[in-house]
């Protein structure tokens, strides 16, 4: 019998996505979608949908046994900008929804885990070119600081327990499905969605603040190409850097203005800038690339059409 998938924090900007992806190729009924709230209308009646908090390890145990579970993605987080304003409760959220799955992998109620970590875990001593894989990171944000703890805590449990957990350190993510949910990179959707409304845009980095991002099929394809992996090819269980392309506000203004000539943008930078300014500009993947094969597909012109054709697509 085919053992099922639950995605945790599904509703979110990642999680919609992936939720989509996996049904198409493991069938609707066979990947669970939970939330602690209720996602949109085509997530919902996209296949069975549970309500559960993540850091509740007895629902969760009980919804593992009810649909017979092997593999969970943990989607559910509270994001950088967001959780320097609620430091407790997101290192509350970030590491007790972690520490239930990997719990329940280590009990063997659960076969494989999907964990996503972030650029986040580097920081303002962290080489910002080409950053590489083993570095120094200091991350100096709450978000990132329970990023690197749970990098270290994946890898610990596979050392100890032979949990299979495996683990992407994402860049800021660009998509046009689900609007982004509390991060420093917010910026590069929010540009997209108001140079289409009102052409203008005020944007809260300043405009040559580079950061490493990626397109959002890119994201979930090197999730997919990750968890299919044999285990024998992945050799780092903390997590990996995996890089699209990079740009600061500047070009991606430009490469709108290509598209939309009567765009405008200015900038005003707030708290977020102090977040963007403590991570790196590139990301050296080497490691994913070598490990498991990945490659990437989309550069900021080909995300700019795409992203500017589906808003468009999906207001008519
Ligand atoms: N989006 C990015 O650019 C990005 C970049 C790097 C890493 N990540 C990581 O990827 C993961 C998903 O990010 P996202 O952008 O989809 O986040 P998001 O904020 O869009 O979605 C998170 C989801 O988790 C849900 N949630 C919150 N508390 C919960 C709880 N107690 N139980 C169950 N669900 C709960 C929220 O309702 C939300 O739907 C996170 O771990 C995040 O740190 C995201």
């Amino acid at each position: 019998m085919q053992k099922s998938i639950l995605i945790l924090g599904a509703c979110g900007q990642i999680g919609t996505e992936l939720t989509y992806v996996l049904r198409k190729k493991h069938g609707a009924t066979t990947v669970i979608a939970s939330d602690i709230r209720e996602g949109n209308e085509s997530l919902m009646n996209s296949g069975p949908f549970e309500l559960l908090d993540a850091t509740d390890y007895n629902a969760l145990e009980e919804v593992i046994a009810y649909y017979e579970i092997s593999e969970v993605y943990l989607m559910a987080a509270m994001l950088s900008a967001t959780a320097e304003k609620f430091p407790m409760r997101a290192w509350n959220l970030n590491m007790n929804s972690l520490f239930n799955v990997l719990n329940l992998a280590k009990e063997k109620k659960i076969d494989k885990i999907f964990w996503p970590s972030s650029i986040a875990v580097f920081g303002p001593n962290t080489p910002v070119d080409d950053t590489p894989q083993n570095t120094i990171m200091e991350p100096s944000t709450v978000y990132g600081i329970s990023k690197q703890s749970g990098e270290r805590w994946c890898n610990y449990y596979h050392q100890k327990f032979g949990v299979d957990v495996r683990s992407i350190r994402y860049p800021g993510l660009i998509s046009y499905k689900t609007m982004p949910g509390g991060g420093t990179t917010d910026y590069a959707v929010e540009i997209y969605h108001k140079a289409l409304s009102s052409q203008t845009y005020t944007c809260f980095l300043k405009k040559d603040t580079k950061l490493p991002m990626m397109f959002m099929d890119d994201a979930i394809r090197a999730t997919l190409m990750l968890m299919e992996s044999h285990p024998n090819s992945i050799k780092i269980r903390s997590s990996y850097n995996l890089a699209g392309m990079s740009f600061c506000p500047e070009e991606i203004a430009e490469s709108i203005k290509r598209e939309i000539p009567g765009f405008t943008i200015d900038y005003k930078p707030d708290f977020r800038q102090e977040i963007a300014d403590s991570w790196p500009n590139s990301i050296d993947d080497s490691m994913a690339r070598m490990h498991w094969g990945w490659q990437s597909e989309f550069d900021l012109e080909r995300t700019t059409r795409e992203m500017l054709y589906n808003l468009k697509e999906n207001k008519q």
